[in-house]
């Protein structure tokens, strides 16, 4: 009898892990590599936030927390919606998990019976359709253009939705394009879903903290209340508070679908590390300036790379309203030859030869269901991604 299971032939393991640790390898062979693939910020943990870690470690808060977070982190998240989205969520509304990839786990899987649909518009987070997939749905994958600014009309999101479609996964500001909805293409969304009350959205809102040039950043449930009761608005604190390592990330919506979300964390991790939920009382709670001073150097560095890549040649860099990835086009490169004479014949070519040649790690665009192109993420040190660009238009300058 075969030892794995059927539904694991269903999914592959994430490419932005698979070409971080390449990267991670080649380094430790004493290569000169530039990995611009993994998405978390450079900057380290707030002060502020690791002292609370500290202090809830000595006053011993190392046990087992309720299942679904602490009561004084649900008020803060409770808080933060408020604030910042203009949401109500009450704590039994509220759903803390280890990371917000877990708690979007947790949803698909007490929700999704087998054939059910979730409209995933393309280029998308690469995890989306995997966890779909595990959980014995249907992922439906929407194309979007470079052109149109890789955001879903409502009209390709009206041809998309079946009977049988269950969820919408919407993410702006975008892993992996960057790219982010303005209040008004959001409604023209929303103004569709109105019409399909069948339809649950999870908007994933990781980036939100993350726009630049005076970008106002809104979620599904605050432009459109009627969603309210079939919405999942999804955050958490390691992006925009440089706490990836901490695992905490969150959810309000319906009280039936958290609780649901509580009975299969109690069954699988239970809590989530009670000191990194303390950390995270904080993170929310405290002060919120060093968001903006991050940002103005995100900004820097996006322009940065926008300017450089559009230098390369056969590759096109659209500006993107936020997170800290941007997503060129490599289509001018393909039916090229490389340095080492293999052909260009995709993205998968093109990443896997400017790694061998310049020792630069990006992840193709086809892992995130687009192409070709490929993604940036600039949440690394500014020096290294201008030598990382000046390899790239090197190595797009060598091709033959
Ligand atoms: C779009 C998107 N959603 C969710 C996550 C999950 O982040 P975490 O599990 O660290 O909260 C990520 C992380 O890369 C992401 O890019």
């Amino acid at each position: 009898m075969a030892l794995l299971a059927d539904s694991l032939k269903r999914i592959k393991p994430s490419a932005t892990i698979a070409v971080t640790d390449k990267a991670r390898a080649l380094k430790a062979a004493g290569r000169n590599v530039i990995g611009l693939g993994a998405g978390e910020p450079d900057f380290d943990t707030p002060a502020n936030i690791k002292l609370a870690a500290i202090k809830a470690i000595e006053r011993g808060e190392t046990k087992y927390t309720n299942i679904d977070g602490i009561a004084e982190l649900k008020a803060a998240i409770a808080h933060k919606f408020k604030r910042e989205n203009k949401l109500d969520y009450k704590a039994s509304q509220i759903t803390v998990g280890t990371g917000g990839k877990q708690v979007i786990y947790n949803a698909l899987m007490a929700t999704i019976n087998p054939g059910d649909e979730v409209i995933i518009p393309a280029p998308y987070w690469v995890s989306y359709p995997d966890m779909v997939l595990l959980a014995g749905g249907e992922p439906v994958a929407v194309p979007t253009s470079m052109t149109a600014g890789f955001k879903m009309t409502p009209q390709a999101l009206e041809r998309a939705i079946t009977d049988k479609t269950k969820w919408l996964i919407l993410n702006s500001p975008s892993n992996p394009t960057g790219s982010a909805y303005t209040r008004k293409e959001l409604k023209a969304l929303t103004d569709v879903l109105v019409e399909y009350p069948h339809v649950w959205v999870l908007t994933d809102d990781i980036y939100e903290h993350l726009v630049y040039d005076d970008f106002i950043f809104t979620t599904a449930a605050e432009i459109e209340p009627r969603l309210y009761e079939r919405t999942l608005t999804l955050n958490g604190v390691s992006k925009a508070y440089c706490m990836t390592g901490w695992r905490i990330g969150y959810a309000g919506g319906p009280e039936p679908l958290i609780k649901a979300i509580a009975v299969i964390q109690s069954q699988s991790t239970s809590n989530p590390s009670a000191i990194s939920q303390w950390a995270s009382v904080e993170a929310l709670d405290g002060p919120q300036d060093f968001i903006a001073q991050h940002n103005k150097i995100f900004k820097e560095r996006r322009d940065l790379c926008v300017s450089m890549l559009n230098q390369a040649r056969g590759i096109e860099c659209p500006k993107p309203e936020g997170a800290f990835y941007v997503f060129p086009s490599c289509a001018g490169t393909i039916g090229k030859t490389a340095p080492s004479g293999n052909p260009l014949e995709s993205d998968d070519d093109f990443v896997t030869e400017l790694l061998d040649a310049e020792g630069v790690a990006v992840v193709q665009g086809s892992a995130f269901g687009a192409g070709p192109a490929f993604r940036i993420s600039y949440a690394t040190r500014t020096e290294d991604l201008a030598e990382a660009c000046e390899r790239i238009q090197r190595f797009c300058g060598n091709l033959k």
